[in-house]
């Protein structure tokens, strides 16, 4: 039987730091090497530097940074690269990491020769960059999966379904940063305090309502969509359901930002297939997984309005793909619609 402590007299963690955080789930599992440890607090490093440039980047033209070199006479990168070229060499370092798939490599990247190096790292270094110039929250995407088989990693290594990773997490650059993870049990928040250096556990085990009133989606493409998402738009703007049933829409264009908002309020997110993306926008190894998972986590759910995210078999490390993420009341009534099952 589950013992089960009232919160009021379980001690909170709150203000952890997440370096603690990382250090005491590898107390959890004393035969644990420390190589998943050191990779987690690898990421959390990466996090810290490139939060430490975004908040810099409208400083780039007031300082003369447009050019090739800055004022330190070093080469200015895009803060795409800069983030993507951030985590790489970090990642490279400690030897916990054999290879890395980014959103802005066309291959994998071997990072650790070395044969104790069983993970993958999967990310999207700067997720919603176009948001990046006009001041709007950006964000990192990452995932961790296990190399299965000795030797060099291939790219075949990473074709894993989702519901393998071992962990997922994002980082929001928003009003301010935090840096989301699980390891597939809870999911939890921490905020970075710039004063200190550190993020600190904010948000202890985050629930997604089982309902929420917001939904997120880019109406531009509506004439483009299959008859079943239009229905299901109808029927959410119309709130036919009854009372009571009425949204209200949000969409800032940056996927870390839309799903973060629903992860704590509810509702739904989605970027379904269309005649344009005829298999959707975004990317199902590094954006899509890790969020499935998140969600999953948090008690939502991630669907293509067909199936489950975390059962798809890949078949290519850029592969695109319809995701739907969000509570599981507004999941459950999507997959009716984009199935046909209702049309109302
Ligand atoms: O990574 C792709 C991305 O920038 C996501 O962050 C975002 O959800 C989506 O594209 C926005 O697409 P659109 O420009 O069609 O609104
Ligand atoms: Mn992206």
């Amino acid at each position: 039987m589950e013992s089960y402590e009232p919160a009021s007299t379980r001690p909170s963690r709150s203000g952890l730091t997440l370096e603690t955080f990382i250090l005491e789930g590898m107390l959890e599992h004393p035969g644990a090497r420390g190589r998943f440890t050191s990779l987690l607090s690898q990421l959390a490093l990466c996090s810290k530097l490139i939060t430490s440039r975004v908040r810099r980047a409208g400083l780039a033209d007031v300082l003369g940074y447009t050019g090739k070199t800055n004022i330190q006479g070093e080469e200015v990168q895009k803060l795409d690269e800069e983030a993507n070229n951030t985590l790489m060499r970090v990642l490279s370092r400690r030897g916990s990491c054999a290879a890395a798939a980014s959103e802005e490599e066309e291959t994998i990247r071997l990072l650790s020769p070395e044969p104790d190096a069983d993970y993958l790292c999967v990310f999207d270094p700067l997720d919603g960059s176009s948001n990046i110039d006009v001041n709007i929250s950006i964000g990192t995407i990452f995932g961790i999966l296990s190399k299965k088989h000795p030797g060099p990693a291939t790219e075949q290594d990473f074709l894993q379904p989702g519901r393998e990773l071992l962990a997922a997490g994002y980082v929001i650059y928003g009003s301010s940063t935090m840096f989301v993870i699980t390891t597939g049990k809870d999911v939890h928040g921490f905020t970075y305090d710039p004063t200190v250096g550190e993020f600190l556990l904010s948000h202890e085990n985050i629930r997604i309502p089982e309902h929420g009133t917001i939904y997120a989606i880019n109406e531009s493409n509506r004439e483009r969509w299959e008859p079943g998402i239009r229905n299901w738009v109808d029927w959410i703007r119309t709130g036919k359901d009854g009372p009571g049933r009425s949204y209200t829409q949000r969409w800032v264009g940056t996927l870390v930002a839309d799903a973060h908002r629903t992860l704590l309020r509810g509702g739904l997110f989605t970027y379904p297939d269309d005649e344009r993306n005829k298999t959707g926008k975004l990317r199902l190894l590094y954006e899509a997984n890790p969020f499935a998972m998140i969600f999953e986590a948090a008690g939502g759910a991630a669907t293509t309005g067909r199936e489950r995210i975390l059962d798809i078999q890949p078949t290519e490390l850029h592969q695109r793909v319809h995701l739907a993420l969000g509570s599981k009341e507004e999941i459950a009534a999507y997959d009716d619609f984009v199935s046909g099952k209702r049309e109302d």
